[in-house]
């Protein structure tokens, strides 16, 4: 049964296989970012393990940032996906970004973890207080509204701002 863990070592060799997959296929998606050199994390994986986990509380925090925690979804030791939930809002996150990021493995998606990533990141943002859950995506990202739209979303609207290229929609979640 897929759990939402704290990142480690445990799910190394699933995590490097999943985020080489998603850099090779160049879609969206947090990971697939070419800013994740995964010779370098494979190297020293508990300094990126570490690095992740940088802005969780009590840790201090740069200026303009807010206290955010990474999960990731596993089934035994499979990584399936991952999810950033940003603590609070800065009024940037507001206009755009809100409180969740999530992504899962390109080759486990359309099975429904994307629902179920979300859900159980819903409960770690209940647990911490937080009340109204904002979650920010291009319009034309169809996975990730039905994702949103599976778990309650309620579309506040439709918005374009000169910082992202796209559309993007506004939705909330009343925990
Ligand atoms: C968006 C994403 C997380 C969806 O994950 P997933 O595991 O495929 O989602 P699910 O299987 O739970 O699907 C949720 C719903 O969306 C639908 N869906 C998923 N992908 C879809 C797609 N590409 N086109 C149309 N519908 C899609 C599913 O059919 C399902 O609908 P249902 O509730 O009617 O059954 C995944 O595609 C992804 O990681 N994308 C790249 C990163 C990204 O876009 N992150 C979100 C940033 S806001």
């Amino acid at each position: 049964m897929p759990e939402l863990v704290t990142p480690s070592a445990q799910y190394r060799k699933s995590f490097l296989e999943a985020v080489r997959e998603m850099q090779a296929e160049g879609g969206g998606g947090l990971a697939s970012s070419r800013t994740w050199d995964t010779d370098e994390i494979a190297a020293d994986f508990d300094a990126f393990l570490q690095h992740l986990r940088r802005l969780e509380p009590p840790a201090g925090l740069p200026e303009g940032w807010v206290h955010s925690s990474e999960f990731w979804l596993v089934d035994g030791d499979t990584y399936l996906g991952r999810a950033d939930l940003r603590h609070s809002l800065t009024p940037g996150m507001r206009e755009f970004g809100g409180h969740i990021g999530y992504e899962v493995w390109p080759s486990a998606r359309r099975q429904g973890y994307g629902k179920m990533l979300l859900r159980l990141t819903l409960e770690r943002a209940q647990e911490l207080g937080i009340e109204r859950v904002l979650i920010t995506c291009d319009a034309e990202n169809l996975g990730s509204r039905g994702v949103i739209e599976g778990n309650g979303g309620v579309l506040e609207g439709e918005f374009r701002l000169d910082l992202h290229p796209r559309p993007f929609r506004r939705y909330w979640i009343t925990l």
